[in-house]
């Protein structure tokens, strides 16, 4: 059974058949599909918060043509190298988006989490992988204990320095994932007059220890136009793309660009 804290009181939520409620009474269902939504109005800072469905669509259509597989494989590896086998341990996807990571690190030993601010994405994630737990919450205030989670991992997703750091067990890992200089650029570079470099600088930890960091490249090749217009409508230069730009990349027979990622270990000291 999934352990949860009410978003409202901080105290446990019991689960009874499909409603999740603490003792304050704030009750909360769980939905068809298999998720529970964590995240009261109150927390809600627009209607529909998080990335939106055609930005869904478009991630899901990328990821599962295997584009990223060099990353988790590498994300499997150091789970398998950090954690210790034949223990019990609870892991969280911190903006789990569809959950196409998070299952991924699904094993024997653990139960994993996915949270995500957009709806959309957490009930695809929920349906489609029901060995994990999904619901839909913000960063700024997890649903769970302190100390709950032995691993953390947060791919493109904001990162929250406190509040993972609450929700760590001491000696728990944090895993970031984050654009290095080169990530893209190939494409940023039909799509900007100047493309710019990542600024691999960017949120440092300040609570938490680094203790590794690697940097993930390899080339990715393009058979068709439609899986690079799916590339660029997960990324937040879509926005800024012009007609020209757009054009450009409809008309290319074929495109080759870099994956780049900084891969970051931080460990909670004990
Ligand atoms: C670029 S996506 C990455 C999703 C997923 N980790 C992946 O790599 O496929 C960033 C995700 O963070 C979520 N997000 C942004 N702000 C959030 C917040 N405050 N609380 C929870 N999720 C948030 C978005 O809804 C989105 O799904
Ligand atoms: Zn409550």
């Amino acid at each position: 059974m999934p352990q949860y804290l009410c978003p409202l009181c901080q105290t446990p939520l019991n689960q009874s058949d499909k409603t999740f409620r603490c003792v304050n009474n704030h009750c909360f269902d769980l939905a068809k599909e298999g998720y529970v939504n964590l995240l009261p109005v109150q927390h809600k800072k627009s209607k529909q918060p998080g990335d939106n469905k055609a930005m869904v669509r478009a991630r899901r259509e990328f990821l599962e043509q295997g584009f990223y597989q060099p990353l988790i494989d590498k994300l499997t590896a150091l789970q398998r190298h950090y954690l210790p086998v034949n223990q019990a341990y609870n892991l969280l996807d911190a903006g789990c988006g569809e959950g196409y990571y998070t299952h991924q690190h699904k094993t024997e030993n653990n139960h994993v989490y996915g949270v995500d601010i957009a709806k959309e994405a957490v009930k695809i994630a929920a349906k489609k992988y029901r060995n994990c737990h999904f619901s839909v919450g913000t960063l700024s205030q997890l649903p769970f204990a302190n100390d709950f989670f032995s691993w953390v991992v947060s791919i493109y997703a904001p990162i929250l320095d406190a509040e993972f750091n609450r929700v760590l067990s001491s000696g728990g890992y944090l895993i970031t994932v984050t654009p290095a200089e080169n990530h893209l650029h190939e494409l940023k570079a039909v799509i900007y007059q100047q493309a710019q470099q990542h600024d691999m600088e960017k949120s440092p930890i300040s609570s938490l220890e680094l203790i590794a960091q690697e940097r993930l490249n390899y080339q990715m090749d393009f058979a068709n136009s439609q899986q690079v217009l799916d590339l660029l409508a997960m990324t937040p230069f879509a926005f800024k793309a012009s007609n020209e730009g757009l054009a450009k990349l409809k008309a290319l027979p074929s495109f080759s660009c870099q994956a780049d990622f900084d891969i970051r270990v931080y460990k909670k000291p004990q």
